[in-house]
């Protein structure tokens, strides 16, 4: 099947950067198809760590066209920044050849920076811990139809216009607020200077990727964030605004639905940045010693994450959603010289026990956990399954039980070769 859709399957951070760059190697195509710069995707390359906020994470293969779908907000002061950075790494970046942006991808503006800011001390103690990245004031003017567009950049009489209305509308609700007014003038200068080096990478990109259709080619969809912070399907309100999940993949790149293979990536364990409920999170000194061996902090913020047990009930839920046909269980290596344990039920306040991830009062579920005996073994050599220690094989095993899905592939440390292939 030529195109394979990648999402996360809990809050992020699950390993997706690792697993496209893996599988770019054999793929023309790399498409971004939501999110902005909240993500934050690790490649572990043999010249280093590379973070990719916005640049989809097939830009290391030379022969890949990687694109910014139309799906997604784009901060362009932020993009011209990162693409400078590839460059000063001595990477092949070209804007028109192998990056490209939707002309219909939405900006993200200071405005929705300070907006963003503002909404999250006004929520208090009921904050959402967003990444202040200006996503989901971003999404919001979208679906108000007063956002400005990448292709906007590239036509100065209708940004000047569209950008000196939406500053008279903004600034005209941020001065009662106590929020910064916006100073429209130094606006347009720097979104004409970020216009001017991006436009030759600004394309309709819904039509190449119709035409890499109709040629057959190898198109593989990188989500960002995971589905249970789908805007949908996530845990409610502590989402983040765009369709993280398959769904945003037709909708984020002007392809029409078409089959597709779709891979899950899950950790061994669990993690969550920022606030909002967490079955299985750990509170004691073992989520400290996890956190630690992860080096679990937030690839855009640097922010601690939270750590807790894998949770088959989430998993089981997102894959449903999310359609996945397999999952990939990343981090497996972190867990030497842990206990090896999973939640395979919820009891609901009532006392029942459910399977089903609930909708509300999320916060207030006990898992139900079964513990298995884990292994003091370095698998992160290991590249073959039947090698790893018998315990590891069985926790694998598990999770296929208690999730109705396969893990295809295994990665047992963060570079690009750690993969276990099923
Ligand atoms: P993404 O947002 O889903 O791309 O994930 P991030 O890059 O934000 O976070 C995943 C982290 O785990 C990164 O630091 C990766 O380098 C790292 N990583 C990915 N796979 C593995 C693995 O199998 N083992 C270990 N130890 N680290 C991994
Ligand atoms: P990748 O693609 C982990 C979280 C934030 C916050 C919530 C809303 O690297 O997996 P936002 O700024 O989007 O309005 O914040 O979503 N969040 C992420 N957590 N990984 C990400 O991306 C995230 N993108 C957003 O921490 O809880
Ligand atoms: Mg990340």
């Amino acid at each position: 099947m030529p195109t394979t859709c990648v999402v996360g399957i809990l809050w992020g951070d699950e390993g997706k950067g690792k697993v496209i760059d893996y599988l770019a190697a054999d793929t023309d195509f790399v498409v971004r198809f939501g999110g902005g710069h909240n993500a934050g995707h690790t490649l572990v390359l043999p010249s280093g760590k590379l973070v990719l906020h916005l640049v989809p994470s097939g830009i290391v293969h030379p022969h890949t066209v990687n694109v910014i779908g139309n799906g997604v907000v784009v901060d362009p002061l932020h993009l011209c920044d990162e693409v400078a950075g590839l460059h000063e790494r001595g990477m092949q970046v070209e804007l028109g050849r192998n990056l490209l942006i939707s002309e219909r991808a939405h900006v993200i503006l200071a405005a929705h920076r300070r907006q963003d800011e503002w909404a999250e001390k006004v929520r208090g103690s009921g904050r959402i811990g967003t990444t202040g990245r200006g996503i989901g004031p971003a999404y919001s003017d979208r679906c108000a139809r007063v956002g400005l567009r990448m292709g906007d950049l590239c036509r100065p009489e209708a940004l000047k216009n569209a950008l000196t209305a939406l500053a008279e509308q903004k600034n005209a609700l941020f001065g009662p607020a106590g929020i910064e007014p916006l100073d429209c003038e130094q606006m347009l200068k720097e979104l004409l200077a970020a216009g001017e080096k991006l436009k030759p990478g600004i394309v309709d990109t819904g039509a190449v990727l119709r035409q890499a259709r109709r040629d057959d080619k190898r198109v593989l969809l990188e989500g960002a964030q995971g589905c249970l912070l789908d805007l949908e399907h996530g845990t409610y309100p502590f989402v983040t605004s765009s369709h993280a999940s398959t769904g945003g993949a037709f909708s984020g790149t002007g392809m029409p639905p078409h089959e597709m293979k779709t891979v899950g990536i899950v950790k061994a364990y669990a993690t969550r940045v920022g606030e909002g409920p967490f079955p299985t999170e750990l509170h004691d000194e073992v989520g400290e010693k996890i956190r630690a061996a992860g080096n679990e902090y937030g690839s855009t913020t640097g922010r601690p994450r939270r750590c807790g047990w894998f949770d088959a009930v989430a998993v089981r839920y997102s894959g449903e959603v999310s359609g996945a046909d397999e999952l990939v269980l990343t981090c497996f290596d972190v867990l030497r010289g842990f206990p090896l344990k999973l939640a395979t039920g919820y009891r609901l306040p009532n006392g029942d026990v459910t399977t089903a991830l609930p909708a509300f009062d999320l916060e207030r579920v006990e898992p139900q956990f079964v513990e298995l005996p884990g292994f003091d073994e370095d698998i992160s050599a290991v590249r073959v399954f039947d090698d790893l220690p018998a315990n590891a094989k069985a926790y694998v095993q598990a999770i296929e039980e208690h999730t109705g899905l396969r893990v295809g592939t295994i990665s047992v440390g963060p570079g690009r070769d750690q993969v276990i292939q099923r």
